[in-house]
């Protein structure tokens, strides 16, 4: 018994005690066998044998438990060390994320006009024709519709060809005195170098009494904004027109490529066009409904403003999501 209580104590494996189990206490085992000479032995020793092997059953039982659990013990111990990580070690650098340049470009543009108390308004992608086109002057059959070629789904409704409808959308929503600004995506039937088929515009809106803003404010702003993004160039407002703005302008800045000198960016112009804008035509007041106001509007390219700043040559590769492109604007 004891030598056997020995070799339970004396295992030094889960393998070699599980051997040991079925010696003992297994069909065959010991105990088995024990237990089976009980029918032969004559009646009056009967009973005693009978304790005797049931308190040896127990004692066996109970060393091999305890040995079990030591065993299992070190057996995770073991486990534990062999995984164990060091979290001191190098593991080489984490690369560092960058924001996409339109969005860097497009967050530069809304800081100035926030600095300037401009409020971000937005509205839906999914725009109707109320919104786009028919409350900015530009009803059914105005030959400047022409000038958008438009995403219409099945419904009538469209995917807005610029963030003009937020000015409608803002008026409608709210009383002057207005100043907000509108970020966002708008799509356009277009694709080549200068033309992807969903690009950023920024709306700016500026509504007061009537004979409160004049030309002269839009055309300090703007020139005092190129000249934050652009840095020293000259800035030329040309007429021209928007169905929504009377009068109109585009706005060029000197070609910061050439200086004006004329090069293939500019067309040999010296000049490169980035905004549109114009006092508010009063047809579009009196399509939301206002009376006795004066204001301007002017509205930006984004990611032609982002090429300008970053010399980046063709449009289209902005939006191909090749990481390579964000890793040169880290
Ligand atoms: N909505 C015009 C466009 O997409 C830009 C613009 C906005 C012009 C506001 C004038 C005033 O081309």
């Amino acid at each position: 018994m004891e030598s056997l209580e020995k070799k339970i104590v004396e295992s030094d494996s889960l393998e070699s005690l599980e051997k040991i189990r079925v010696e003992l206490f297994g069909k065959k085992g010991f105990l088995a066998a024990e237990f089976v000479k009980l029918k032969d032995i004559p009646g009056p020793q009967k009973k005693e044998f009978a304790e005797g092997l049931n308190q040896t059953k127990e004692s066996l039982q109970s060393a091999f438990d305890l040995r079990y659990d030591e065993l299992k013990q070190g057996e995770i111990e073991t486990k534990l060390k062999s995984e164990a990580l060091d979290v001191t070690l190098y593991g080489g650098s984490a690369k560092k994320g960058s924001l996409h340049p339109v969005m860097e470009t497009m967050d530069r543009i809304i800081d100035y006009f926030v600095a300037l108390n401009f409020a971000v308004e937005s509205g839906p992608m999914v725009e109707d024709d109320f919104h786009n086109f028919e409350a900015l002057n530009l009803p059914k059959h105005h030959p400047a519709r022409d000038m958008q070629d438009t995403f219409y789904f099945n419904d009538g409704a469209l995917l807005r060809t610029h963030t003009s409808p937020v000015q409608i959308r803002t008026m409608l929503s709210s009383q002057p005195p207005i100043r907000m600004i509108a970020p966002g995506a708008v799509f356009r039937r277009d694709y080549d170098l200068t033309h992807t088929p969903m690009f950023h515009q920024v709306e700016g809106l500026v509504v007061e009494a009537k004979g409160k803003v004049s030309f002269a404010n839009l055309k300090s702003m703007l020139t005092d904004f190129l000249h934050t993004m652009f840095g020293d160039v000259d800035v030329r407002f040309r007429p021209s027109f928007f169905p929504f703005t009377e009068p109109s302008a585009e706005v060029d800045i000197s070609c910061i490529f050439c200086k004006g000198d004329g090069c293939r960016v500019c067309s040999q112009t010296g000049w490169l066009e980035v905004l549109g804008c114009g006092m508010v035509d009063s047809n579009v007041f009196k399509a939301v409904g206002y009376e006795n106001v004066s204001g301007y509007a002017f509205g930006l390219g984004v990611e032609r403003f982002a090429m300008l700043m970053h010399q980046i040559p063709d449009l289209r590769s902005l939006f191909e999501g090749d990481i390579r492109l964000l890793e040169q604007f880290r």
